[in-house]
């Protein structure tokens, strides 16, 4: 049977995108917003699948966000393919995809960042200071530029995901803001755009993370809730798993205040990132 061809407009113009917005508002359409950087796999998919259930219209978003990049991350070896990437987001069913230039959403005399207080403070936040504040500050102006009534980001980068909840709701944005399920592939390694740096010589020991996590899912549903004794048997699954793999952090929070706890509870989430062959690698799991 014949495929059928669903249209895609592509917007590169900040001013055209804020006219189409107002437009499909003034008929009724709702709006559903993926924000991406690009270089898109099948977690990027998912979200977009999980906006069109919930809007009429998906605007999926392809920007490589400046100022969420540290000094020592490097901004121009992000890997990018907009051709693919178009394929992959009509494939996914969005209807719009806006790419801007990094000078009109940052002009020269920019000044204006957001920044969430509190929930920036632990986990990635210590480890790159002003990583969300560039996050929270791009995120907001595509909210501005292209008001969405449905917002959808991955639980995959989860303390991301409850820091824009936060913004969203302190700013007052009218949008529903979803939280998707992290996509994995077959052996657990949650899907990322940085997989790809690992050869396939080195790709077997990313799941090291997936495994740490799994049992410290097990241990605490075998009803051990201490997290240093979890905490001891991911660090030996982690380094079983790969030999040289470099911890920066394991954590045990509450999903939502993100704070800290000795005792595995209701609520309780561990969160780490972990070098693998030094490709940076997070990954989260709800425990309890
Ligand atoms: O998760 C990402 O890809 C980015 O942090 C986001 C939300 C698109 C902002 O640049």
């Amino acid at each position: 049977m014949a495929k059928i061809q669903q249209k895609i407009t592509t917007i590169r113009s900040v001013s055209k995108m804020q006219r189409v917005a107002r437009q499909l508002a003034a008929e009724g359409k709702t709006i559903g917003l993926v924000p991406t950087m690009g270089f898109l796999h099948e977690g990027h998919a998912s979200l977009i699948r999980q906006a069109k259930k919930q809007s009429d219209v998906i605007v999926t978003t392809i920007f490589v966000n400046p100022p969420q990049f540290g000094p020592n991350d490097d901004l121009s070896k992000y890997p990018r393919d907009e051709k693919g990437d178009v394929r992959k987001i009509k494939e996914a069913g969005s209807e719009i995809i806006f790419i801007p230039k990094a000078d009109d959403i940052y002009p020269e005399d920019f000044q204006t960042y957001v920044n969430v207080e509190s929930l920036t403070q632990s986990l990635e936040g210590k480890a790159r200071p002003t990583h969300f504040r560039g996050v929270t500050t791009i995120v907001a102006i595509l909210f501005n530029i292209t008001r969405p009534d449905v917002a959808v980001f991955g639980m995959k980068d989860y303390q991301q995901a409850m820091v824009l909840k936060q913004m969203t709701c302190d700013l007052g944005y009218p949008i529903k803001f979803v939280i998707a399920p992290t996509i994995r592939e077959r052996d657990g390694l949650a899907m990322s755009s940085r997989n790809k740096y690992f050869t396939s010589e080195q790709r077997p020991e990313a799941r090291a993370l997936y495994y740490a996590l799994h049992t410290a899912k097990e241990m605490v549903k075998s009803g051990i809730g201490d997290t240093t004794l979890i905490l001891r048997e991911m660090k030996a699954v982690l380094s079983a798993t790969c030999r040289t793999a470099k911890i920066d952090y394991v954590e045990f929070t509450n999903f939502e205040s993100l704070k800290p706890t000795r005792h595995v509870v209701k609520n309780t989430i561990c969160s780490l990132a972990v070098r693998i062959h030094g490709v940076r690698l997070i990954d989260n799991m709800k425990l309890l």
